[in-house]
């Protein structure tokens, strides 16, 4: 069953004590139409903790990065955009290698910085559609993506392709909006999870209370 959520996370976390301390809220993306700040009482010390603009994107982003902890290896950053996933990643040791993959020649100029510095980072401007032109039988470890499945046209030779390309793991946070007219396809967070297992993939499916339309889907080979 699909569950509507409207709502996003406003956070901080306590200065005294570190309890995470937040609000739903239902309104425009804060840190790019809102300014506020909001006083909240942490419910495990009592402190009072301020939430501003500043700080709940800190603890949105936060959020959205604890779903892509513990990856190793090979990954592939799907529609890496400007690096927002990949960044985070590149943190962790025990990554060998991501290869950012977007079909927007744009990116190039906003991951300039990453490509320059990093060894471990590389961009590959392609269209997933042609993702076995590039990669081998079993050669990736994880395949990571943010907001990025909704835009898959030909999602069978998406499942059939990544399915014989990446080796162990999928990491896929999307928002699904039935009838949203920017969607290239319709499947449902239940229907993507079924697609998946269909191909041997052991499947969790949550739905996030906390983004905006949002689920997870973590797949991991039998
Ligand atoms: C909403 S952005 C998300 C960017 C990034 N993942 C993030 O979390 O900020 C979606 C990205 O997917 C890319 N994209 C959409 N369809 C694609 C496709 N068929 N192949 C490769 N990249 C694609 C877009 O160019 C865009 O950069
Ligand atoms: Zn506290």
């Amino acid at each position: 069953m699909i569950k509507k959520n409207e709502f996003i996370i406003w956070g901080n976390y306590c200065n005294k004590c570190g309890n995470e301390c937040s609000i739903l809220q239902n309104e425009h993306h804060p840190w790019n139409d809102t300014t506020f700040s909001i006083k909240l009482k942490c419910n495990f010390c009592g402190n009072e903790v301020i939430v501003d603009k500043k700080h709940a994107e800190v603890f949105y982003n936060n959020k959205i990065y604890s779903y892509y902890n513990g990856l190793y290896g090979k990954v592939i950053d799907l529609g890496c955009g400007s690096g927002f996933l990949s960044r985070y990643l590149l943190n962790q040791n025990k990554i060998e290698k991501i290869y950012g993959l977007d079909e927007d020649k744009g990116c190039l100029d906003e991951l300039s910085d990453i490509i320059k510095s990093e060894k471990k980072f590389e961009f590959i401007n392609y269209d997933i559609s042609n993702i076995s032109k590039i990669f081998n039988f079993k050669s990736i470890d994880f395949l990571i993506s943010r907001d990025v499945f909704m835009f898959i046209e030909d999602t069978d030779r998406y499942f059939e392709e990544i399915t014989k390309i990446v080796n162990n793991g999928i990491r896929q946070i999307a928002w699904y909006l039935k009838d949203n007219s920017r969607m290239k396809n319709k499947l449902t967070p239940h229907q993507i999870a079924n697609e998946y297992s269909k191909r041997g993939w052991n499947v969790e499916l949550k739905y996030l209370d906390w983004y905006k339309y949002g689920y997870f889907i973590n797949a991991n080979k039998l």
